[in-house]
């Protein structure tokens, strides 16, 4: 297993993974964005040449003035048969790592499906994320979000 920076060359490979494991899909012209506009936040697990697991992250653009630069995790996922081997918890604190020293992000937010139990676990109860707002029906089949953020500060 080679876990490792995410480049242009991976785009195909994390849409593949990404339309097997999540409903939330995203144009290939999405996933070159973030892959040129931010090329440390990303990262790709590979098995023999195949993406098995990825997290597509950013810098949040729109910050407003009294917030502070900040990451925000746009994707992750990992293949059904590759779970439960800390390969998520990995991606997460490789781009975490990488948006506190490179961008020097103050904390790192995202979205979870409320009934998303696997993706809580990760967050909350293994990496330290706390729940900072529900947006009522985020996701277009009507579910709530939970707005999760984790900080970066030591
Ligand atoms: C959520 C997801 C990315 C986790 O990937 P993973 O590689 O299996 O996660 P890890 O092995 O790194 O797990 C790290 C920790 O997260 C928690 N966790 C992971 N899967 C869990 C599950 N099914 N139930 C409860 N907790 C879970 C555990 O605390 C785990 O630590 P442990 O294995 O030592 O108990 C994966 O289940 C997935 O791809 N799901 C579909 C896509 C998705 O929902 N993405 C998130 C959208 S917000």
């Amino acid at each position: 297993m080679n876990l490792r920076l995410a480049t242009v060359d991976d785009a195909i490979g994390m849409q593949a993974c990404n339309l097997q494991n999540l409903p939330e899909n995203y144009t290939m012209k999405y996933y070159l964005y973030h892959l040129l506009t931010w090329p440390s936040l990303s990262y790709v697990a590979e098995e023999g040449g195949r993406i098995v697991g990825y997290i597509l992250a950013k810098m949040e653009e729109d910050v407003g003035e009294d917030d502070e630069p900040h990451g925000h995790v746009t994707s992750i996922s990992v293949l059904r048969s590759y779970r439960r081997l800390g390969l998520a918890k990995k991606l997460m604190v490789q781009s975490q790592e990488a948006m506190a020293t490179i961008y020097r992000a103050s904390y790192v937010s995202l979205h979870v499906r409320k009934s998303n139990r696997a993706a809580l676990g990760l967050y909350k109860d293994s990496l330290g994320f706390e729940v900072s707002d529900v947006e009522k029906k985020y996701y277009a089949d009507g579910e709530d979000a939970y707005a999760m953020r984790l900080s970066l500060k030591n």
